[in-house]
């Protein structure tokens, strides 16, 4: 392979407004305590069982089960996580860096902080909590559906959503069938839209560790990637053909009228909807229905089904569901 990585400034999603809250998501803030009062100093004690971990090495916060509380009620309102009880653990991991980062003694001063609505640490609070896990041709079944439909489609000019799009291996692998089933420069755009600005300036990049590539054929690979040398060795960056059918946005899947306008004929909507609770599944589905053209297709993940919105949509294949009517 040729092509030599440059290091390039990674676009930064600004971020949206946050997203508006829904009358029943909101609640009465808990009234935030000061660390003292809260839970003693750091290192003092350890609330809750909550295990000792070094921070740093120095760094020790405590983290009450009315704060975790906080924690759900927020992310719930601002991204529609629901974050299950036994995830204490996880989400003193993920955010004890930011009370660090922030110069803070203990997690009641940062709950304030965010909830006192300061935009930045709503933003930095969000990518910490969402989980980002993902893959180049994830279900791989999803992208020989699609590359069917788009050969029978041949001439027209597709519109495809991906919706949690993460660090960009949803949307590149979609680029890369559409750019295998109908051929250079194909008349297809790729929305790809994530809640998590630290993984969209990821996918902007569109550079990943060659470790990450190993499953794809070596022909793809030599298609579209350039791999790094020097000091970008054990890197591959996606070429110009595949980055140029795919625009990044950030996007709040809750945010009431999203943005867009016109219709998709596809939708990937995979591994995102097992973070929220039925009813907003129920909502969102009501909502992608509205954004797909007749005939058009919702991609789910492996794990997801979606009966209650069998008035809208049929399943035509593994996790692929058909618009109805
Ligand atoms: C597990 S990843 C799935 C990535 C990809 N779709 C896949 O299946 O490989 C879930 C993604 O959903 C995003 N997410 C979570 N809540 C969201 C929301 N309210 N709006 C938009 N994206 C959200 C996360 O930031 C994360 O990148």
């Amino acid at each position: 392979m040729e092509g030599v990585l440059r290091a390039q400034a990674l676009g930064y999603g600004a971020g949206r407004n946050a997203p508006p809250r829904p009358a029943d998501r909101l609640r009465e803030p808990v009234a935030p305590a000061s660390c003292d009062a809260a839970a003693g100093r750091p290192g003092e004690r350890e609330p809750f069982g909550v295990p000792a971990e070094q921070e740093g090495g120095s760094f020790v916060y405590p983290f009450s089960a009315q704060e975790f509380g906080r924690v759900r009620e927020l992310i719930y309102r601002e991204a529609g996580i629901a974050l299950a009880p036994g995830k204490k653990d996880m989400v003193y991991g993920r955010l004890a860096r930011r009370v660090r980062a922030r110069q803070l003694d203990c997690f009641a001063d940062y709950l304030a902080l965010v909830e006192r609505g300061d935009r930045q640490e709503l933003e930095q609070f969000i990518n910490a909590l969402t989980t980002n896990m993902t893959s180049f041709f994830r279900e791989p079944h999803h992208f020989g559906i699609l590359a069917e439909h788009l050969e029978r489609q041949r001439g027209r000019s597709i519109s495809i959503w991906s919706c949690a799009a993460s660090s960009g291996e949803e949307p590149y692998s979609i680029a890369m069938t559409a750019l295998e089933a109908l051929g250079s420069s194909p008349p297809v755009r790729i929305l790809a839209t994530d809640i998590d600005t630290g993984v969209l300036a990821k996918a902007r990049a569109g550079i990943y560790p060659l470790d990450q590539l190993q499953k794809l054929p070596p022909q793809q690979l030599k298609r579209f990637f350039l791999k790094g040398e020097g000091k970008n060795a054990g890197l591959a960056r996606i070429r110009e053909e595949l980055r140029r059918l795919v625009s990044f946005r950030r996007l709040n899947l809750l945010e009431e009228g999203w943005p867009m306008t016109g219709r998709f004929d596809f939708i990937f909507c995979r591994n995102v909807m097992i973070y929220f609770d039925k009813k907003t599944q129920h909502e969102l589905l009501g909502r992608m229905a509205a954004r797909l053209n007749p005939g058009g297709l919702l991609f789910v993940g492996h794990s997801e089904s979606f009966h209650s919105a069998r008035e809208l949509f049929r399943i035509c294949g593994n996790t692929v569901y058909a618009l109805k009517g």
